[in-house]
């Protein structure tokens, strides 16, 4: 296992694999990252999370853009699946496309999913979309069930917007067994009008499910994220404004989709280039040398405030 200087081991990664996208969320703060056209081929990503396992790195969430746009994205899965080290391999995707890849996904060893979906309202979800494939999202939600997928339900909540959804949502994750994480807008260098106009702070929300939780737990890997076990279904608040208790708890690193590795979601000025090496024909432990001066150069965005 490898520690930063602030004490904090690294045990995940978030690997954007595109920054194409079929929808244009109104929210979408892109992973933070810089606009590139470049993408990774299935060996060199595969790569790569072989060489964090070295480190310790046992959980690879895949993100995007949309990933499932990637038409190679099954053999991506596969590839990272069957890396020994790796115990916890999900995508987060729009599910848009989930209907009709589920089934060689699962088969490939994908075993989680995380669907962006924020209101079951149509009017709403075009608003926030830009999109009508709500049933489509619908349908790609339950064919990843029928396939025997863990699914969680992100919900960005935004005051005026969703707000009002929260039991609408918690409901219907009960219904088809999937955790709800309640996701606080975030601020980014590029939001701040938006931001202002829609940001919750999820008090109010958290408020009332500690009264209706039977129980609730802390999530210590995982930015200390609180879950709240209620009637039939867990939900997750994921609260990352201003809060440097999440950043101290930060257990993860990006990569981008154009092949940097990036310690932190919310700074652009220290990425490490690793594909540009690896085309020129870097060896592993040369790799290995730039995931360790990234894990390095992790710090807390959000620091406490001095005693
Ligand atoms: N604030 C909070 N979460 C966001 N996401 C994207 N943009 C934002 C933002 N501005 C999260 C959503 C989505 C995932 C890919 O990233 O939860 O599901």
């Amino acid at each position: 296992m490898i520690a930063d200087n602030f004490g904090r081991p690294l045990t995940g990664l978030r690997i954007s694999v595109t920054q194409r996208c079929n929808l244009n969320c109104i929210y979408c703060h892109k992973e933070g990252e810089g606009e590139s056209q470049l993408e990774m081929e299935p060996e060199e990503i595969a790569r790569i999370i072989k060489i964090a396992t070295h480190f310790g790195v046992k959980k690879v969430k895949i993100t995007g853009g949309e990933p499932l746009i990637r038409d190679d994205i099954v053999n991506i899965i596969d590839r990272l699946a069957k890396l020994d080290g790796i115990k916890d391999l999900s995508i987060t995707t729009n599910a848009t496309l989930l209907k009709e890849k589920a089934k060689e996904l699962a088969n490939a060893g994908l075993d989680r999913v995380n669907v962006s979906l924020d209101t079951l309202n149509p009017k709403i979800f075009s608003f926030i979309t830009k999109s009508d494939f709500l049933n489509t999202v619908k349908e790609g939600i339950a064919e990843a069930i029928a396939q025997k997928m863990l699914v969680k339900i992100n919900m960005v909540v935004m005051r005026g917007i969703n707000d009002a959804e929260v039991s609408a949502m918690l409901e219907y994750a009960k219904n088809i067994n999937a955790t709800l994480q309640l996701i606080e807008l975030l601020r980014t260098s590029s939001n701040q009008e938006f931001f202002d106009r829609y940001h919750n702070d999820m008090t109010q929300i958290e408020k009332i499910l500690e009264i209706e939780a039977t129980d609730v737990l802390t999530r210590r890997f995982m930015h200390n994220r609180l879950v709240y076990i209620l009637d039939g279904v867990k939900a997750e608040i994921v609260r990352p404004m201003d809060n440097s208790e999440f950043c101290y708890h930060c257990t993860r690193m990006r990569i981008t989709s154009d092949g940097k590795f990036k310690p932190c979601l919310m700074r652009n000025d220290n990425l490490i280039d690793f594909l540009t090496p690896m085309r020129a024909g870097a060896t592993d432990d040369q790799l290995k040398e730039l995931f360790r001066q990234a894990v390095m150069l992790r710090e807390p965005f959000y620091k406490k405030p001095k005693e």
